[in-house]
């Protein structure tokens, strides 16, 4: 996508000191970078205030990371809201997140219409409340024109259901007699997962510290570059994304290759 080099530089007009603009090559900016969003409860605890605050307040962050990633340039920003193992948390928590997701898309779609996002989710949608899914639904409806980055939130995504699914698709295609086994391909494979025709992220942005991928697109990011920060969710602003795009910038990548002399 095209970067508008006025808008950028007005955006990050004052950077803090750690934060060298320069660095940037603007040419070298990642097409899809994805972000698991961790730390809200702890954000929320650390303050004394209960878990929930930590998810509303998270919610700002996120806006942020949209408008920052549409000043960059990225094609895709993919953000991991919600897990198929997050259901395993209180019922109360769970009902909080499902009743935030759907109230801040409702509060928020103008701004997808203001940067031309279009949105798009990764996940099994059929398990959510009923309210939840018609919000999202709306929201894919009334953004599935725009050109722009397209945004997609993980909502009741698990990798290995996932992988499963797709597996039960090719198996099915091929009984059905539409697709000859010799034909499953790594290709016939990503165009049964939920990011079919999206390319795969070349940065994965974690925070909160934690390494590791807790189920989270497990095929798409074989040759992704990860950072991770120690920051909670709701403290990561637009310089950390600076941050982060430049430690990918200095990254040699190599594919199982030699990589660069
Ligand atoms: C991430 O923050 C948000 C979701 C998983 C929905 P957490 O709620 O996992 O926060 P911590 O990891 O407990 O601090
Ligand atoms: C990963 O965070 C899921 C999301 C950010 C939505 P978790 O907080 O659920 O991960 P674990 O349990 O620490 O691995
Ligand atoms: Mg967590």
């Amino acid at each position: 996508m095209r970067i508008d080099n006025d808008k950028l530089i007005a955006y990050y007009a004052d950077p803090p000191q750690d934060v060298c603009l320069e660095d940037i090559d603007l040419n070298r900016i990642p097409r899809h970078v994805s972000l698991i969003m961790d730390g809200n409860g702890r954000w929320a605890e650390s303050r004394g205030l209960p878990r929930h605050k930590g998810h509303v307040a998270g919610v700002d962050s996120l806006r942020e990371a949209v408008t920052t990633s549409v000043r960059l340039g990225f094609d895709v920003l993919s953000v991991y809201a919600f897990s198929t193992e997050n259901w395993k948390r209180p019922a109360r928590e769970v009902n909080l997140l499902m009743r935030l997701f759907a109230t801040t898309l409702v509060k928020e779609l103008p701004l997808f219409f203001q940067e031309n996002v279009r949105l798009k989710f990764l996940g099994d949608l059929d398990a959510l409340p009923t309210e939840t899914r018609n919000v999202f639904e709306e929201g894919l409806r009334k953004t599935e024109s725009h050109t722009g980055m397209v945004f997609a939130l993980a909502v009741n995504y698990g990798a290995r259901a996932e992988l499963t699914r797709a597996a039960r698709m090719l198996a099915s295609d091929v009984a059905a007699g539409n697709l000859n086994v010799d034909d499953i391909d790594e290709g016939a494979l990503a165009n049964r997962l939920y990011t079919q025709g999206l390319p795969d992220p070349e940065l994965l942005i974690r925070t909160s510290g934690e390494m590791r991928l807790s189920n989270y697109l497990l095929w798409q990011l074989a040759y992704t570059e990860f950072y991770v920060t120690q920051k909670h969710w709701p403290d990561f602003s637009k310089w950390d994304m600076l941050r982060a795009i430049c430690a990918f910038q200095g990254r040699n990548r190599r594919f199982g290759g030699v990589g660069e002399s």
